[in-house]
């Protein structure tokens, strides 16, 4: 309503250019590092997604880099293959060696870049960019240029710099806001005057230091911008760019954008790109984050069963994410009946009112409860609980100065006894791991999380255990027990989750 009114008097591009730069900025963020295979299955997993440009790599900077752009190339994308250079004859020279077809030339042309970094004058930065583009279109290479710390840049020296190149016969100039210190006004109006005195097209680079990343490469499109630089997951340096899924789901769904996407790969692209670099994203990230779509409160609960739009901007489909009840402190009972019914569990009044209540209390104590907790809480309430598949037949542990703990479990797995001794870093480690290896003959059940406290003080406090234990089905089911013996209280919380998760396989 508001966005559409506003919208509608924005000169909005038809569409907007996807800059990937996962592989380049990206592969900067702090701890990451990437090698040529996998770099090689982000370009592929990128190219189905459907973005324009993939810059591959800084070609100058290592062999692997070459090696990098090369593959990429050989795989025949639809993307363009683009590398990084700096108007320096052998950077530009290592990127064309690797065939590409697109080069971003970058210089600072900031006051702090050109006295501190570069040492160099004006002329001498915007001689040396000039040259660089003529150089890479003499050799009929596409051209792009950044005027790196751009937005910290005088005005009339920017454009300076932004006209010759222009004139040099660059493809695209890019404006990047290096540290991140624009805001969407400023952004606008920047865009707005380059685009009255630049025929080439202008494109956007932003850095998200004070999170502003995706607003400002927004603002930047609604000023005439034509092309954005975005990174899956929001990767590069420091704070990263914008991220990719956000940017694009902005500019589709709240823009209203033609974008030639398969938007239903964002999260899996996001998973595979966590896993090569192992960033993991927050739960909350938008878009493709575990919570992205997922609804705890009871009135958001009972809102999108009856129809998802009430607290989902979008479906979640479209994006290639699944839509979640959670149960909680703040579940209502429209939720539990619903999860119930996917379950095929049918509880009358009263049995549901003690599941409800069950529920209710565990979120109150800060405990979130797993769908296989909901099952074994109805099937006990019902009465069909299954008598306790594993049981605790013995158990003994050694421990002591600098030797590894031993564990002695004995167990009752569906009425055959097993035993099995094992070590670990302590009595805890070695019985968890005694009571994994003998489960393990039945169902391949780990130990996720863990969690002890001391509910009462002294060294005969009560010790409290919560554990999730997994299997590779995707069941997970919470354990808990509360002791004086922390071993004990260990071993009987991994054991209730164990069986909570047999009961319901
Ligand atoms: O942030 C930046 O300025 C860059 C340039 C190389 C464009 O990444
Ligand atoms: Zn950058």
């Amino acid at each position: 309503m508001y966005v559409e009114n506003v919208i509608k008097t924005m000169e909005l591009p038809e569409t907007i250019k996807i800059f990937d730069t996962t592989l380049r900025d990206g592969e900067q963020t702090p701890g990451v590092a990437m090698t040529v295979d996998e770099k090689i299955r982000i370009a592929k997993k990128l190219d189905k997604i459907g973005v324009d440009k993939i810059e591959a790599g800084f070609p100058v900077s290592s062999e692997g880099e070459k090696e990098a752009a090369r593959e990429i190339l050989k795989l025949g994308l639809n993307a363009k293959i683009c590398g990084l250079a700096r108007p320096l004859k052998k950077d530009l020279d290592a990127a064309i060696g690797c065939g590409i077809d697109y080069i971003h030339i970058f210089i600072g042309t900031s006051p702090l870049h050109r006295e501190f970094k570069l040492k160099m004058s004006k002329a001498d930065i915007l001689n040396k960019s000039v040259e660089a583009v003529e150089y890479v279109k003499d050799h009929g290479i596409i051209a792009e240029f950044s005027a790196e710390d751009a937005t910290r840049t005088e005005f009339d020296y920017l454009k300076e710099v932004y006209l010759a190149v222009e004139d040099a016969g660059v493809d695209f100039v890019n404006v990047p806001d290096t540290v991140g210190v624009m805001i969407p006004a400023s952004m606008k109006y920047l865009i707005s005057k380059l685009e009255n005195d630049l025929k080439v097209p202008i494109s956007v680079h932003c850095h998200n230091d004070f999170g502003l990343a995706v607003a400002n490469s927004l603002s930047a499109a609604e000023a005439g911008a034509c092309q954005i630089h975005v990174a899956i997951n929001g990767l590069g340096e420091r704070a990263g760019n914008a991220s990719l899924e956000e940017v694009v789901m902005a500019l589709i769904s709240i823009y209203g954008i033609k974008m030639n996407m398969k938007t239903e790969l964002l999260v899996d692209t996001s998973e595979l790109v966590s896993r090569i670099t192992g960033v993991k994203m927050p739960p909350n990230k938008a878009i493709v984050g575990e919570n992205a779509f997922a609804h705890e409160a009871g009135i958001h609960v009972h809102g999108v069963l009856q129809k998802a739009e009430t607290y989902e901007p979008i479906t979640p489909e479209i994006v290639g994410h699944t839509r979640r009840i959670v149960l909680g402190k703040h579940t209502g009972a429209n939720a539990i009946r619903s999860k119930l019914d996917e379950y095929g569990i049918e509880l009358d009044d009263e049995q549901f009112n003690r599941v409800f209540n069950q529920v209710k209390k565990l979120g109150d104590k800060g405990k979130c409860i797993t769908d296989a907790d909901l099952k074994s809480m109805s099937e006990t309430i019902l009465g069909r609980a299954k008598e306790e598949i594993v049981k605790l037949e013995g158990l003994s542990v050694m421990t002591g100065d600098n030797v590894m703990s031993t564990a002695t479990v004995k167990l009752n797995i569906n009425g055959k006894m097993s035993s099995v001794a094992k070590t670990g870093v302590g009595p805890v480690d070695a019985a968890i791991n005694a009571i994994q290896s003998l489960v393990g003959e039945t169902a391949d059940i780990e130990l996720k999380e863990y969690n002890i406290e001391a509910i009462t003080g002294g060294t005969d406090a009560l010790a409290e255990v919560f554990v999730i234990m997994g299997d590779n089905e995707g069941n997970r089911a919470s354990g808990r027990s509360t002791l004086e013996d922390v071993v004990m209280a260990s071993v009987e919380a991994v054991l209730d989750a164990i069986n909570k998760i047999l009961i319901v396989r």
